[in-house]
């Protein structure tokens, strides 16, 4: 009962990650950057400002889940882990690589990509900085995307193995 209930947390986390990942790179941005731009408007006002502000700390905090119940399901499970195939633990390190990486993704997102332009009105000589920033975090999003994607193909494999 204990890991149906942490592997749901751990699946509708991976959900909610991918999900508004792929929702706002993938649908979302694209959908807005055919809209008319208006001239004036300054770009903190943007949609695409105002989804990539939400974007990075949703998936992050998806990320914490997904280590934080992945963590707690093996330390639960540690008497069964005699009877594991070879070479589980060589998937698993391998899927580790990959969240490595898009726990760090998402951290730079957040905590540096995003503060970076994050209360303009305290510093408005952060504004010149928001058009490369948001293109910055977008491409960064892509890469998160795949990484988590290719994450979770690896985590069904170990599931299956
Ligand atoms: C980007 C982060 C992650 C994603 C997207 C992800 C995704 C997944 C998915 C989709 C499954 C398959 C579950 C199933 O089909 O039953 C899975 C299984 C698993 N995950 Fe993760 N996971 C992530 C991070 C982690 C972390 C950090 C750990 C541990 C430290 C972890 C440990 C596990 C384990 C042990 C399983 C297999 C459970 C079993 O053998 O039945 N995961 N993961």
């Amino acid at each position: 009962m204990q890991n149906n209930f942490l592997i749901f947390i751990h699946l509708m986390a991976a959900a909610v990650g991918i999900g508004s990942l792929a929702y706002c790179i993938l649908f979302f941005l694209p959908a807005m950057e055919k809209l008319p731009q208006p001239q004036k408007q300054p770009e903190e006002h943007s949609a695409t400002y105002k989804a990539l502000e939400v974007l990075a700390p949703t998936v992050l905090a998806s990320v914490l889940v997904l280590v934080g119940t992945g963590i707690y399901y093996l330390l639960t499970n540690y008497t069964r882990q005699v009877d594991l195939p070879p070479g589980y633990y060589d998937l698993f390190g391998i899927k580790m690589v990959f969240v490595v990486l898009v726990v760090f993704l998402s951290v730079y997102l957040t905590f540096s990509l995003r503060a970076r332009i994050s209360n303009l009105d305290l510093s408005p000589e952060s504004r010149k900085l928001v058009p490369a920033t948001l293109q910055q975090m977008k491409t960064l999003s892509q890469a998160t995307l795949v990484l988590i994607v290719i994450a979770s193909f690896l985590g069904i494999w170990l599931a299956r193995f």
